[in-house]
């Protein structure tokens, strides 16, 4: 099984870089090595590697810059993604896209399945939609894996602002209104592993959009807690520890964006398929606090 990985220098590609090589050889293309906003390019190095899929990590993820760059936003989440449908479909190979709960406005009160109506409220959930509609209506074969609040040990994440704060300040505001859970790299690397063995099986998943998230729920005041309770139990030196974090309403930290109030994804669809139960969010992501605690004290 041969693999093109696209966005390799990611949170997500960096995890999937190193989990893919477990079921075939990857060709791990970061943006300086082949940017994806770069059509002919794409074409080139999908007709001369061959792949038998194409694994897409590559994506414009800055939630608020995207709502004054919304062109950048698009021309990497929509017209690269269509241009890698378009070719995946010419080529008869697979695409694995990955995509985000903030299709959905978050207006609903229990977790979101797959079916639910999108609505996206703001300009990047409006361009990861269309990249997710692209790929449908190109009809090549395809997984789609929304998921929701990445957090690994790899790039800037919200654990790491976290840690960084609570050494400089002693009470650190944090939203609690927002419902959803983090969901490491790992773990989706992990579920992506399992779809690719049922293709090279020839019991491919059946193609589509499928929720990929840890098991309960959570909020961002609670993940914060989480991390900083851990990171002093690893004696790291905070000055805000988890009691010294409010909570506060998404009303009062305005971001350029808007971020929906439920980010719950409803996982039935993918439990269905997987060979291993979905984690907890908590072991899931204090797994990723540990590898972040240790780097921090290494450093
Ligand atoms: N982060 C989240 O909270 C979150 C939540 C839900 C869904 N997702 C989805 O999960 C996937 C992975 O996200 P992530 O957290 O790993 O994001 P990330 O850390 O921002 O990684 C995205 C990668 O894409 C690369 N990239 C951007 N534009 C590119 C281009 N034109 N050509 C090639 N590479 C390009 C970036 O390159 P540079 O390093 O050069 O910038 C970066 O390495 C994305 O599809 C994202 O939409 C993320």
């Amino acid at each position: 099984m041969k693999m093109l990985l696209l966005g390799s220098n990611g949170q997500l590609g960096k995890e999937l870089e190193r989990q893919l090589s477990s079921v075939g050889s990857v060709e791990a293309s970061s943006r300086s090595v082949l940017d994806i906003t770069n059509h002919g390019a794409v074409r080139d190095a999908v007709r001369s590697i061959h792949p038998d899929i194409i694994v897409n990590a590559a994506a414009y993820t800055a939630v608020d810059k995207a709502e004054t760059n919304p062109e950048l936003a698009y021309a990497a989440n929509v017209e690269a993604v269509a241009n890698l449908a378009q070719l995946a479909q010419a080529e008869r190979v697979w695409i694995i896209h990955y995509s985000t709960d903030y299709v959905f406005d978050g207006n609903k009160s229990v977790p979101y399945v797959e079916t639910d109506n999108t609505n996206p409220i703001n300009v990047y959930g409006t361009s990861k939609l269309a990249g997710e509609q692209a790929i449908a209506e190109s009809n090549c074969q395809h997984l789609i894996f929304r998921t929701s609040w990445v957090i690994g040990k790899d790039g800037h994440n919200f654990a790491k602002m976290i840690l960084k704060l609570a050494t400089e300040r002693e009470h650190l505001n944090v939203i609690s209104d927002q419902l959803g859970v983090p969901t490491s790299p790992s773990l989706i690397s992990k579920v992506t592993v399992d779809a690719i063995r049922a293709i090279k099986k020839n019991s491919a998943w059946p193609q589509g959009v499928y929720h990929v998230a840890p098991q309960g729920v959570s909020n961002w005041h609670e993940v914060a807690q989480t991390l900083l309770t851990f990171a002093e139990r690893q004696h790291v030196m905070i000055s805000a520890s988890a009691h010294c974090v409010q909570a506060i309403t998404t009303a009062e930290y305005p971001t350029a964006a808007k971020r929906p109030l439920n980010s719950q994804l409803d996982t039935q669809k993918l439990r269905t398929q997987l060979t291993f139960d979905l984690p907890h969010w908590k072991d899931d992501f204090l797994a990723v606090a540990s590898e972040i605690v240790k780097e921090l004290q290494k450093a």
